[in-house]
């Protein structure tokens, strides 16, 4: 029995197990469970309060002991699952459409696929099988954005045979060959990936960068920070709360609009610079990107939250035990696209839209006549966990971008998955 990380709901899913295997990686582990806490607690004392964004920076990806860089937080051992980690399905799908919309766009070559925050590889494995059963992969290469080194060694295993890790001096930290016979290159940020044609698929990637957090208050909007908490005197370690900042902060005059009217919002800054790199990159050298997150289209509130063990639990708790996640307001995708210009943007669409249109009904009918007994079952409930409305079918929303330079060809052929 597991829970998905679909929102302040819990989720039960007792019917299906994963069957997917995987390889397993150990690595050195700073073995103090405290050790976030101690480090953020002494920020605090030397800076003052935290951004919820420098808190989540901190806890997520501190080099030494932070969430994502020295564990495997996927399945049901782990603290939640994915779509990709679910069934073969989902990455088929999305590849399937990648090809589709590529061919529409005369299959620009060389072709560049770039994942970012790939977890464990196995949805840029699923694109890339497909791929080659397509005679597609010729000249083509992956780009992995990672910055978890456990995470990239995991990928590195289930992608290709062997790989080398480069010197500190390259953009690329890790290279190899895939099992197809594409190069395969590690980066820690989208902006070292070379300006080429581009398939950018960011799946459950924009949910886990920092947010700034705002509360509207009787004097207007202020920051919510995170400070030391003192009530608990006897505690032995470190323990937060939440402030809200007495005077409006730079991040609050820069992230929240004059015309804003929720009780709490939620901006990530860095999310807006990689929006604007993506729409620079199809603008200037062709591509396409597709976004897969938990999200909103402008009107989200309060959905700063933490999994551990498929349960939500306080974020503030054992900091670096937990995955700290935010909705993505894909309403500021829209604004950053318009902002640059070129740029065509589609969707949210539900996933469930998506998947049905792109396809997943047929390639379930093949899989399960070839399929008996509890596999079958297992099959059926996949494909419901990914469809159905009360489970991701509609709290998980796809957006697309294409360049603006194609709008012909999509007036002809729209774009499949978000009519
Ligand atoms: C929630 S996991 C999603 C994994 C995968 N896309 C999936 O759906 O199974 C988030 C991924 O983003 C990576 N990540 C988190 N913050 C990152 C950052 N600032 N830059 C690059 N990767 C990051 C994590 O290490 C992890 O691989």
């Amino acid at each position: 029995m597991f829970l998905s990380r679909l929102g302040p709901t819990k989720l039960v899913v007792t019917n299906f197990k994963i069957l997917r295997n995987y390889y397993t990686v150990k690595r050195k582990v700073i073995k103090d469970e405290n050790y976030i806490a101690r480090h953020i607690s002494q920020k605090i004392k030397v800076k003052g309060p935290l951004t919820v964004a420098d808190y989540m920076k901190e806890v997520l990806t501190n080099p030494l002991a932070g969430y994502y860089m020295h564990r495997d937080m996927f399945g049901e051992s782990g603290d939640f699952v994915t779509s990709p980690e679910i069934t073969q399905m989902f990455g088929e799908m999305l590849a399937v459409w990648f090809l589709n919309e590529w061919q529409k766009m005369g299959s620009p070559k060389p072709l560049q696929i770039v994942e970012l925050g790939p977890g464990r590889g196995t949805l840029s494995n699923d694109i890339l099988k497909v791929f080659n059963h397509f005679n597609a992969l010729h000249s083509a290469s992956l780009h992995l954005v990672e910055v978890s080194p456990v995470l990239s060694d995991l990928q590195a295993k289930l992608l290709c045979p062997q790989t080398n890790l480069c010197d500190d001096t390259s953009a690329v930290y890790r290279k190899g060959i895939s099992r197809h016979g594409n190069p395969v290159y590690w980066y820690k940020q989208l902006s070292d990936v070379p300006y080429k044609f581009t398939l950018i698929i960011a799946h459950e990637f924009f949910d886990a960068l920092p947010i700034h957090k705002f509360h509207k208050t009787y004097n207007g909007y202020r920051e919510v920070l995170i400070d030391i908490d003192l009530s608990d005197k006897k505690a032995a370690e470190p323990r937060f709360r939440y402030v809200v900042a007495r005077q409006p902060t730079p991040m609050l005059k820069v992230l929240v609009k004059p015309n804003e009217s929720r009780d709490h919002v939620e901006v990530s800054p860095d999310s807006l610079l990689i929006y604007r790199q993506m729409c620079k990159r199809i603008k200037s050298s062709g591509g396409i990107a597709l976004i897969c997150d938990y999200g909103h289209d402008g009107t989200g509130t309060d959905t700063f939250r933490a999994f551990k063990k498929h349960n939500q639990v306080d974020p503030l708790l054992m900091p670096g035990s937990a995955d700290l996640t935010a909705d993505v307001d894909f309403s500021l995708i829209k604004e950053v696209a318009n902002e640059e210009g070129g740029i065509i943007t589609l969707g949210p669409t539900t996933q469930r839209n998506f998947l049905l249109k792109t396809g997943l009904p047929y390639r379930f009918k093949t899989l399960a006549k070839n399929t008996k007994d509890k596999h079958l079952e297992n099959l059926t409930e996949c494909y419901k966990f990914l469809t159905d409305e009360d489970k991701m079918g509609e709290r998980f929303k796809f957006c697309a971008l294409f360049p603006e330079t194609i709008k012909k060809i999509l007036n002809k052929c729209p774009v499949v998955g978000f009519t």
